[in-house]
């Protein structure tokens, strides 16, 4: 099993080139709203900090072998509702379909469950974005529901899958 470590992102200091470079591969970003923008470190610096602000959102790194990899981003975390959001960016595609993703979900789930006492954690995807979709799947989320025509990419039209699990149906 390949070991990764989550590190609660808390001020500015894990924001570089690299992290930039990860938002601007279109390929990475396939179907992501960040693909439509340029990033820079300025801009970068100006979304963790605005992220930092907010009570229903936490960012963590994620560290492979010593080096950040990538980012997982917790948000519209509900205390009334015991809601929260997941979305996933490992920016090293050679790494990829190593169970590191897999890893990261095991550890969020925790973190989600068992420390934050949420009941559900959710997250949407591109129906496109096929690898996502059997990700979510493989990790033991359901898809719960399905909207028609949410995006466009290079002019043609997906829907949004809504996946989910609960705390009392883990996988
Ligand atoms: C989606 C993502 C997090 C997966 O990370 P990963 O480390 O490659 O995932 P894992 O190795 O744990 O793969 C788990 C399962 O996901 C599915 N999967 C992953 N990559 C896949 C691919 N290229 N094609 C089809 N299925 C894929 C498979 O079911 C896989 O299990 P298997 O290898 O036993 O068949 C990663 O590709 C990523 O960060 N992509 C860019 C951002 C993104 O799309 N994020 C998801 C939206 S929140």
């Amino acid at each position: 099993m390949v070991q990764i470590k989550l590190q609660l992102i808390e001020n500015l200091s894990l924001v570089s080139k690299t992290w930039v470079n990860w938002l601007n591969d279109k390929k990475i970003n396939e179907f992501s709203d960040k693909s439509f923008k340029k990033h820079t470190i300025n801009s970068q610096l100006k979304f963790v900090k605005n992220k930092l602000k907010l009570k229903s959102c936490k960012i963590y790194a994620i560290f492979f072998r010593k080096k950040h990899i990538g980012c997982v981003e917790l948000s519209n975390i509900s205390t009334t509702h015991k809601t929260v959001e997941v979305k996933i960016l490992i920016g090293e595609e050679n790494l990829y379909r190593k169970g590191i993703g897999s890893q990261v979900l095991k550890k969020i789930k925790k973190i989600v469950f068992e420390d934050l006492k949420m009941n559900k954690l959710k997250s949407s995807v591109v129906s496109g974005n096929i690898k996502s979709i059997n990700f979510f799947l493989k990790n033991g989320f359901i898809k719960e529901a399905e909207l028609k025509n949410e995006f466009k990419f290079d002019g043609v039209s997906y829907n949004k899958i809504y996946f989910s699990i609960f705390a009392n149906n883990q996988a």
